[in-house]
């Protein structure tokens, strides 16, 4: 193998329509962030590239609705994603966008570059076409019957009732949601790239040359590769994105999908005229490689289509891995940014005030590297106080004040040298170990692998108990912290990868300078050295602030339920006779239990004042005896005898019932008489 030394490392481009959450974070931007951190600690040269996804029809949407201009929104919302990470750490090279000059310039010239080289096909068909706008319609922009549910408000592209994939031709009475008008057929050509072609190129490249890759990349791409890959559109007729630079072309534009990825090399122009460098190496010399950090709804674009795109331009380096992640979930539910079932960062931020390292451990002890996982604040809390404060945080405050303590701040001379070579041991074998999972992208297990590192430092203080042995062994006392000072100032080095904010205050509590990643084996700090204060850093997360972000996430729930609700339409009308031909009464139920072996059925004796009735009720679901016990209610006291799993039912009770099919209590007041008429 080359000593290849130079790595680009990209994370997916965030969409500038919203902000960044913590399913961004734990998928893509903290893992590429500890992989950059721990490249650039052992002397890899990097380029770590970000940006704003700033093209696609959602973002026109979010303008229309608005009622301001696409650059409105994205302005917005790259500034705040931009602010998101910087809090939170991703040490980005650049963070640039697709809006800028630049990205135009290049996406334009990766196509018409293609398109010189015949690489792309032009292809005419039919689409819809709104002749009071005059305008083609993206699929989002049409409406319609659902042909599979028959819901009425379905997309162009997927009915949100059902769930089903659409095209906007299977659409039922379609409409423009510019106009309302029903939109014409209409023919025009775009221009594709025959994916089909690279099949047989991308079957060796992948399935033969990249067995290394994660089994769920590797599986999604074997699985897109064996079904059949078919040309793909890359022009669009829209008026917001690259414009396609080519004759007679002013309503078109390149598919947000071609022109995003290209914006990784756009990136890395932006960072060369900033910074006087040269951005060709980490994009065109054969021994840089690169990486692409993406989430699972990615994979394809990143696996197939831009490699495809690369290996057509044909000046660029192919991606060596594309590291995807599943999903997070919070809370048990699919993390939603237009249900507000999220967890914004900068909404965490000021909830929890410079705990930027808390969410990078959680989100990285719990990543869905292999599976969806689900973030919960009680396992946010419980990862929190069980190891951040009582394993990493309790040992490294114990060190700094014993030695603040014994020996006035100044690290004691080196007094048990066969447990320090013991300890340094056992140290470097987690190290590697840690660097091989660095290496995989095994994120959790490297992160599991550094706690290991403080249980060992926190372990020794609590086998040795310093404390106690002062008074008549101060000399051994002086080995023990002078050892767990040197394991105090190597999670200091070693933890940068994970936790930046941690190990920086750690380091200055320390009074380091700067240690690179293989020297921090040795000895770091010297007898003699002086170290400053000892501060917490990881504080208890009690109760009451988890208690606040439960609420929260329960009030969306609420305001979704809310929005969700679709009543019943009104049946058919009656006559006054029909409905004098109920009789209606307040009655009260004075038992109630549960009919065994059923699910829903309930026996309620109830006091008619005439007379006591057996009733049975399917309300079992939703009551316990006791909510139901007491309650005037509503009979209907005409309605035949009915045997219900043996029980004879004389009438029936009448509940509200709810949009989403709970019952409630429909009660009388406490006045009404039993036996009184209802009418
Ligand atoms: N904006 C896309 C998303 O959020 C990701 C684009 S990644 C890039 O799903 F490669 F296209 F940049
Ligand atoms: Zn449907």
């Amino acid at each position: 193998m080359s000593d290849f030394k130079r790595y680009t490392v990209t994370t997916a481009l965030p969409y500038a329509n919203g902000p960044v959450h913590i399913g961004h974070l734990a998928g893509v931007y903290v893992p590429a962030d500890i992989y950059v951190r721990f490249l650039r600690k052992t002397g890899y040269d990097v380029l770590f590239i970000g940006g704003s996804d700033e093209h696609g029809v959602p973002i026109t949407l979010k303008a229309r609705q608005r009622g301001v201009s696409p650059q409105d929104v994205v302005d917005e919302y790259h500034g705040i994603i931009r602010d998101s990470f910087i809090d939170f750490g991703i040490s980005f090279d650049i963070y640039s966008r697709t809006s800028l000059p630049l990205h135009h310039e290049t996406a334009a010239a990766f196509f018409k570059k293609l398109h010189a080289s015949g690489k792309l096909v032009e292809k005419e068909t039919e689409q819809y076409y709104d002749e009071e706008a005059k305008q083609y319609l993206a699929d989002r922009y049409i409406t319609g019957t659902c042909p599979h549910c028959g819901y009425e408000k379905a997309y162009g592209d997927q009915c949100e009732k059902c769930g089903t994939s659409l095209s906007p031709m299977e659409l039922i009475d379609p409409k423009s949601t510019l106009s309302g008008a029903a939109p014409i057929k209409k023919k025009t050509s775009h221009w594709y790239l025959p994916l089909d072609e690279y099949e047989p190129w991308l079957r060796q490249w992948i399935l033969e040359g990249h067995k290394e890759w994660k089994s769920n990349v590797y599986g999604q791409c074997k699985s897109w590769i064996d079904q059949g890959l078919h040309p793909r559109a890359v022009t669009r007729d829209l008026n917001w994105g690259v414009k396609v630079p080519l004759p007679d072309s002013e309503d078109k534009v390149l598919y947000v999908w071609f022109d995003a990825p290209i914006g990784y090399i756009s990136a890395a122009r932006d960072w060369a005229q900033q910074t006087g460098k040269d951005w060709e190496p980490y994009w065109k010399d054969k021994e840089s490689r690169l990486i692409h950090f993406i989430g699972k709804d990615n994979i394809v674009f990143h696996c197939i289509i831009f490699p495809a795109m690369l290996k057509a331009e044909g000046d660029y380096i192919l991606p060596d891995n594309v590291p995807a992640n599943e999903f997070l979930n919070l809370e048990g539910d699919k993390i939603s940014t237009s249900r507000n079932w999220a967890v914004w960062l900068h909404e965490y931020l000021q909830e929890f005030p410079d705990q930027q390292d808390v969410l990078r451990y959680v989100l990285t002890a719990n990543a869905p590297e292999t599976k969806d996982n689900d973030f919960t604040w009680k396992d946010f809390q419980a990862r929190n106080n069980n190891e951040l404060v009582a394993i990493l945080g309790n040992f490294i405050h114990r060190t700094l004040v014993l030695t603040h303590k014994y020996f006035e701040g100044v690290v004691p001379e080196s007094t048990a040298a066969d447990e320090k070579d013991e300890i340094y041991k056992s140290l470097a074998e987690l190290k590697e170990k840690m660097e091989y999972s660095l290496h995989h992208f095994r994120f959790r297990e490297a992160l599991a692998t550094y706690m290991d590192m403080a249980r060992v430092g926190n372990k020794y203080l609590t086998d040795k108990e310093p404390w106690k042995l002062f008074k008549d062994n101060p000399e051994a006392v002086q080995g023990i912290l002078h050892n767990a000072l040197q394991i105090a100032a190597k999670l200091a080095v070693w933890g940068e990868v994970f936790l930046p904010f941690f190990s920086e205050k750690l380091s200055k509590m320390l009074n380091m300078e700067p240690v690179e990643w293989n020297a921090a084996l040795n000895d770091i700090l010297q007898p003699g050295h002086k170290i400053e204060p000892a501060e917490i850093i990881f504080n208890k997360i009690e109760d009451s602030a988890i208690e606040v972000q439960l609420a929260k996430l329960e009030k969306s729930k609420e305001e979704n339920a809310a929005a969700e609700q679709t009543f019943e339409p009104i049946k058919d009308e009656i006559t006054f006779d029909q409905f004098s031909a109920l009789d209606l009464r307040v009655g009260q139920i004075l038992e109630a239990e549960k009919v065994a072996k059923t699910k829903k059925l309930m026996k309620l004796l109830v006091d008619m004042g005439f007379e006591k009735r057996t009733i049975v009720s399917g309300v079992a679901e939703f009551f316990t005896p006791e909510d139901l016990i007491g309650k005037k209610v509503t009979v209907v006291a005409n309605l035949g005898k009915r045997m219900l799993k043996g029980i004879e039912s004389n009438g029936m009770i009448l509940f509200a019932e709810n949009p989403d099919g709970t019952l409630k209590l429909l009660a009388a007041a406490d006045e009404a008489v039993n036996g009184g008429k209802v009418c």
